[in-house]
């Protein structure tokens, strides 16, 4: 089995990546974690990945004129390390149709919420203050348009009476450690097929990662 070799984008901290990389480690596994790239040169889980040993790039969008100047950088070290796959892992740069549109049908993400509803940013608030009953998280294909996209994965948490964005955003966190390794292996494996806005074929290895889970 010829390993899909898989960048890891980030900006922060790199839980979902060390959650990535965990899962590539496993006996298996249809990827391999050959790069770890950040925008930010200072980013807390770009240092954790190089102690680990594996291959790290920064790419530090500041020093460039304009999105695509950044954008071509970046696709001279994927393309140096022969990298086939991409998963963004709260990577927070938005990114040019032209570059998505090169990795489309290998490039994921994840959200922390059930897409489509809370697109953008402070999904925990927002779920909050609407007073859902259901919060959760979604691993889907990128395309042009923000927090769209074919979903291949999510999960669900019980939102509480006492929840606070801190807390329900940790419960969500968890999912995400779940089924990001868990969306990978069914893009990477070539055990799903994209048909229009949806992901086929999904047999989950992991039942779990589609229902609402214990609190
Ligand atoms: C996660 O909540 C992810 O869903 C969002 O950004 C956050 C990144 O966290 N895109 P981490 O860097 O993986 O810990």
């Amino acid at each position: 089995m010829r390993r899909l070799r898989t960048a890891i984008f980030i900006s922060g901290r790199g839980s979902n990546m060390d959650a990535l990389i965990a899962a590539a480690r496993e006996k298996d596994f249809p990827a391999e974690i050959a790069l770890v790239m950040s925008n930010r040169p200072e980013a807390e889980g770009l240092v954790r990945a190089k102690a680990m040993g594996l291959a790290t790039a920064a790419v530090d969008h500041k020093i460039y004129a304009g999105r695509e100047e950044f954008e071509r950088s970046m696709q001279q070290v994927l393309e140096t390390y022969r990298i086939d796959f991409i998963c963004l892992a709260g990577f927070l740069r938005l990114l040019t149709p032209w570059f998505i549109n090169l990795w489309s049908g290998r490039m994921l993400n994840i959200h922390p919420a059930l897409l489509p509803s809370y697109r953008g940013l402070h999904t925990h608030e927002r779920a909050l203050a609407d007073g859902v009953k259901i919060h959760g998280c979604t691993v889907h294909f990128v395309v042009p348009q923000m927090d769209e996209g074919p979903i291949v994965a999510q999960a669900a948490v019980p939102v509480l009476d006492d929840d606070t964005p801190e807390s329900l955003g940790a419960r969500v966190l968890r999912q995400e450690h779940r089924i990001y390794p868990l969306a990978l292996r069914l893009a990477a494996s070539g055990a799903v097929r994209v048909e229009g806005n949806r992901v086929l074929g999904a047999v989950p290895t992991d039942p779990g990662a589609m229902t609402v889970p214990a609190v």
